[in-house]
């Protein structure tokens, strides 16, 4: 078992009070040494999604990204638990990709209504209706969806994975949007599946317009979950964490971003001079995840993410021919 020592957070040790007030973060700092105590009994680390809440994003987390970030966090890392604050397709993906380490996820209920809207019967019933068409399934999937397709993808790949095929056409489940936006950037011809982010289906091109009109050249972010009117008043498109990257490479003075909005709460921190406008919109599922069952998690090693090893081997068969895909990421 590797060395880990106790990472003793301090309310002066972070500059999050952009975010977390002041005395809301010393009320917090008994919990998130409980916790850093308990990483090191449990050998565990704490991999969280940019939409996590600041609380865990700042106080806990070993390592923060996007969907594929975290895969690949989660097949480098060398602890022997790792527990997932994120959504259940995210900790499914963890425990795909490494099948002997306990992953582990605080509350087993934060679903995510993409993986919801497809399930492995239906991708059989795709192959029926266009044989030899391949299939590109977008990690938000369940591992029975994954187990049915012939390669995975991100929002930060979708276009690069699916030009890897040399297909005339592709199959793309479950969300339309990233087809949408997938099939405005190639000439590989889409069938799209009926699914939607409920987050990100929920902004407009027109509330961006307002935003263009009261704050003169303010450049917009968005990610491809987003409706193509959204798209297409925005200046950069691109996973969480490209926008992320964006925003640090950039600077700009301030700037919309078009996505889950504790994001935008917790780069603020990361980059004190830009003023990140946040049309407010949070993903229900993300925020089950609190502090408080971090804890828990770790204390009762409880909610284990189990899958069957035969469906996951073939799962993984779809994710690492994505992660081989030069140039992603
Ligand atoms: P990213 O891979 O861009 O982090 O997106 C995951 C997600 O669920 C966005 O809603
Ligand atoms: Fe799923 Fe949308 Fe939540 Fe991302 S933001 S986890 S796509 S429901």
């Amino acid at each position: 078992m590797p060395e880990r020592h106790v990472r003793i957070v301090a309310v002066t040790d972070v500059e999050i009070a952009r975010t977390i007030p002041a005395e809301e973060w010393a009320a917090l700092e008994p919990m998130i040494n409980a916790i850093e105590q308990l990483k090191v009994e449990r050998d565990a680390v704490v991999l969280a999604h940019n939409y996590i809440t600041p609380a865990i994003y700042h106080g806990v987390a070993d390592l923060t990204g996007d969907s594929l970030g975290l895969a690949r966090a989660a097949a480098e890392t060398d602890a022997e638990v790792v527990v997932f604050a994120g959504v259940h397709f995210m900790a499914e993906s963890a425990k795909i990709i490494c099948p002997d380490k306990t992953v582990l996820i605080p509350d087993p209920t934060a679903g995510c209504s993409l993986a919801a809207s497809i399930t492995g019967a239906d991708i059989r019933r795709l192959r029926k209706r266009y044989p030899g068409v391949p299939v590109v399934s977008y990690v938000n999937t369940s591992v029975e969806v994954k187990a049915e397709t012939d390669i995975c993808c991100t929002s930060s790949n979708a276009v690069a994975v699916v030009e890897s095929l040399g297909a005339d056409r592709v199959i793309f489940v479950p969300d339309k949007y990233l087809g949408h936006y997938v099939a405005s950037q190639t000439d590989t011809e889409i069938i799209f599946w009926e699914g939607a982010c409920e987050v990100h289906e929920r902004f407009s091109g027109e509330e961006l317009r307002e935003y263009r009109r009261s704050v003169p050249g303010v450049p917009i972010i968005a990610h491809p979950e987003c409706p193509p009117d959204v798209l297409d008043e925005a200046d950069y498109v691109g996973s969480t964490a490209g926008m992320i990257g964006w925003v640090k490479g950039n600077r700009p003075e301030r700037v919309v971003m078009v996505t889950e909005c504790s994001m935008s709460d917790n780069v603020a921190v990361e980059v004190p001079d830009v003023e990140l406008v946040r049309p407010c919109n949070l993903c229900p599922h993300m925020k089950k995840i609190t502090l408080e069952k971090v804890r828990n998690s770790l204390l009762c090693l409880e909610h284990e993410v189990l899958v069957d090893p035969e469906i996951a081997a073939r799962a993984r068969q779809a994710v690492d021919r994505m992660l081989s895909v030069s140039g992603t990421g």
